[in-house]
Parts: C-alpha cells; structure tokens; sequence
C-alpha cells in the first residue's frame, strides 16, 4: 500500500518535499494555511494549523504527520500523539525548536557549548545581563521569530521595551532570551537525518552567510574546515538529535569563533534553508531524507556527490516582470546552474527561489551560482 505523508503548513519546504515524493512513489498531502501557497499543488486541505479538530481531520487520512514549520502548538500535537498519530518530530523534541529559553536550558543539561544567556523578565534583568557582558548583548523572543525577526543586538534595555510590554499583555507571562553578543568569525550549520527507530545520519558541516538576519548564500562543505572542527560540529549536531530525540531532518545552526571554537546558536526540526545544497549536490537530498527518516525507513547516503556546492537564495526577484521571465536568460548563460523557484510572489526581501552550481573548483562553482542568482535579483 502506498505510504501517506502529510505535511502541516505550505510553504516552500513542503513544496519540495513533493518532487522527492512522487519520485519514491509515496502519497503527500498538505495541510496549507490558505489557498495559492507554495505547496499548493499537494494541498488536500486548506485549515488553521492552530485549530485541534482542523489538524486531526488532516492527520485521519495520513500513515505520518510532519511539518513545513514549527509553530503547531503544543497541546494540539499531545493529543494527535495521544490519539496514536505518527507524529515526527514529536512534541517532545519539538518544544526545543519552538522556543529559544526551552533550547538553551535543555542544550546546557546536554553540556552543549553556546553563548552565555539568560532568561530575562524585565528591563532591570536586561540591564543588569548587559551591564555583565560589556554594555552590548543579543535579544530575542523566545517563540515565532524567523529570519532575524525576533532578533535584535542592544546596548541599553530600553531598546527592547516593546518587547517587554508584549510580555506584560501576554497571558503566559514568560521572560526573554538574553545572549552574548557573540564575535563569530563566520557561522555555520550542521544537519543530521534520524529515524524514529534510531539510525542516524550526518551531513557535512557547511558554512551560511546570513544578510539582514537572512540566509544569502550557502557552501558545502564549509570551506577551511578542519578535521577537528567538522568533528566537533557533527559531534554536536548527533549529540543533539539524540538528546531531543529528534526525528526526521535537524538543523544546528553554529557559530564558528577566532579560537576555532563552535556555539549552538539555534536548532530547527524540518529540512533547512542551509540544506537545499543537498538537492543537487548530495547522494541523498534533505527533502528526500526527511520523508525517509520521518516514515522509518532506511536513510539515504548523505554525502556530496562533488567537491563543493554552492547555494545562493533568491530574494525578493526582479523589480520588473516575473522570475519566470528571467529563466531562459540564466538557463542560456549558465546551464550548470540547478534553478528552484517556490512559486510564490515576489516582494523585497522574501525568499522566493534559490540556484545551486556544485562542481571541483570552489572559486568556479561560487562565481557562477552568484551570476546566475544576480539575473534573478535586478
Ligand atoms: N548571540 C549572538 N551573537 C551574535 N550574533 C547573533 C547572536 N544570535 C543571533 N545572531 C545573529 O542573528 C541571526 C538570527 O538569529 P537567530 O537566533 O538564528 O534567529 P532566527 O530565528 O531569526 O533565525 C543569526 O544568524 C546571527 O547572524
Ligand atoms: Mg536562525
């Protein structure tokens, strides 16, 4: 009998779970937030991931239930568990990638190394956090933030007042994430593949640029990466799926310091804008091995089919006329250029699409996929 996936959330993560599906012959369906989004195309059901009765009426014709994102709410995933649904990654390993105060207490039991931090309650705690770590430190909310929304470097706590008086309004109370403000040379990102039944894979480390808190460009592997650091990393990012008992695709993202130290900065639970490399560039493509991994079975070899890989976002597209309108012209200059679009309308800053050139020369590969991504951008 074919096997069911259903993914909660349409986005582009759970549009390209839909190629490797069809190609392993398995059933996806989509649980999107409204109609015309990304992963459109595998949507049997248009609903409110908030709503219990919404998820269970989606869950009730799947083999497994899985995610475009983190933001299913706890307690409606405890019922589907309870209620015997497949559920991966579960709610207990989901909690860590929901909130960043949950994260970092649970990191420090798994003596994982990470920048200092605090749960701060009030303008006073901050102060005092900053007035501890030089006058300068990293803020964030705990839940919902996304491509450096959420995020913000402070020298004084009034600058997170705002933040603070949405805490006062918010009936859960809770307190905000204070962090080192951390001099990372570069950063870095570690992604494993684990199945509920324990197998587990790890990808190379790789290294991510971020733009504007956003991730601009990625290489595979990280280049300049020692054998020790490469280690440490996948020791890190395999600690941590265990520890969580994460199931399907785990990002870790790193900082990488001038001492040849690595910090966790956060995790996610679901296939990552630092994995897409994999699609064209390893055995085993990210989007195929979370389908694998969540249904159970075996996982796929998670090496690079070449030396280096280059992935470059597309953000936002062209001023004037469609991505689409663009294609011949970057298909004709640069046929070596791999081209994902999402689908979706382009807008300053978004992320709609991304080009990946994998090949022997790094300086080759990453000249090329920049000038092929730049026929996208102006
Ligand atoms: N403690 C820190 N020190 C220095 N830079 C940081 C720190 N935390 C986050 N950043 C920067 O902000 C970016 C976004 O932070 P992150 O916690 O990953 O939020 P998001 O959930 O929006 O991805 C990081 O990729 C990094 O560039
Ligand atoms: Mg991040």
């Amino acid at each position: 009998m074919t096997m069911r996936v259903g993914v909660v959330g349409g986005g582009q993560l759970a549009r390209m779970m839909i190629a490797p599906a069809v190609e392993l012959g398995l059933e996806i369906r989509v649980l999107a937030e409204q109609e015309g989004m990304s992963a459109s195309l595998a949507a049997t059901q248009v609903g409110d991931y908030l709503d219990l009765e919404t998820v269970r009426a989606f869950a009730r014709d799947v083999d497994v239930l899985t995610f475009d994102h983190e933001h299913v709410p706890q307690p409606v995933l405890r019922a589907l568990v309870e209620e015997g649904v497949a559920v991966h990654p579960g709610p207990d390993a989901l909690q860590f990638a929901q909130d960043k105060l949950v994260m970092r207490a649970r990191l420090a039991e798994l003596g994982m190394p990470q920048p200092d931090w605090a749960a701060v309650a009030s303008a006073d705690e901050l102060q005092a956090f900053l007035d501890d770590h030089g006058g300068r430190a990293v803020v964030k909310t705990p839940r919902g933030g996304y491509d450096g929304k959420g995020v913000r470097v402070v020298s004084a706590a009034t600058e997170a007042e705002d933040w603070f008086t949405a805490l006062a309004e918010d009936a859960r109370g809770g307190a905000l994430l204070a962090e080192e403000l951390v001099d990372f040379t570069r950063e870095l990102a570690q992604q494993v593949a684990r199945r509920p039944s324990g197998q587990i894979v790890a990808y190379p480390v790789v290294e991510t640029v971020q733009r504007d808190g956003v991730c601009a460009e990625v290489v595979a592997p990280a280049p300049r990466a020692t054998g020790r650091l490469a280690a440490e990393a996948e020791r890190i990012g395999l600690t941590i799926a265990e520890g969580l008992g994460v199931t399907g695709m785990l990002a870790v993202e790193l900082f990488e310091t001038a001492d040849e130290r690595v910090l966790v900065n956060e995790l996610a639970m679901r296939p990552h804008n630092s994995g897409h490399w994999t699609q064209d560039g390893a055995v085993t493509g990210q989007f195929e091995q979370h389908l694998r991994a969540v249904l159970d079975l075996p996982l796929g070899d998670a090496r690079p089919r070449e030396a280096w890989s280059v992935m470059i976002n597309v953000l936002g597209g062209p001023a004037d006329g469609s991505l689409e309108d663009r294609f011949a012209a970057v298909m004709a200059d640069h046929p070596r250029a791999k081209i994902h679009t999402y689908g979706k309308a382009p807008r300053p800053g978004r992320k709609v699409g991304h080009v990946t050139v994998v090949g022997d020369d790094l300086d080759d590969v990453a000249y090329e996929a920049r000038a092929a991504a730049a026929h996208f951008a102006d």
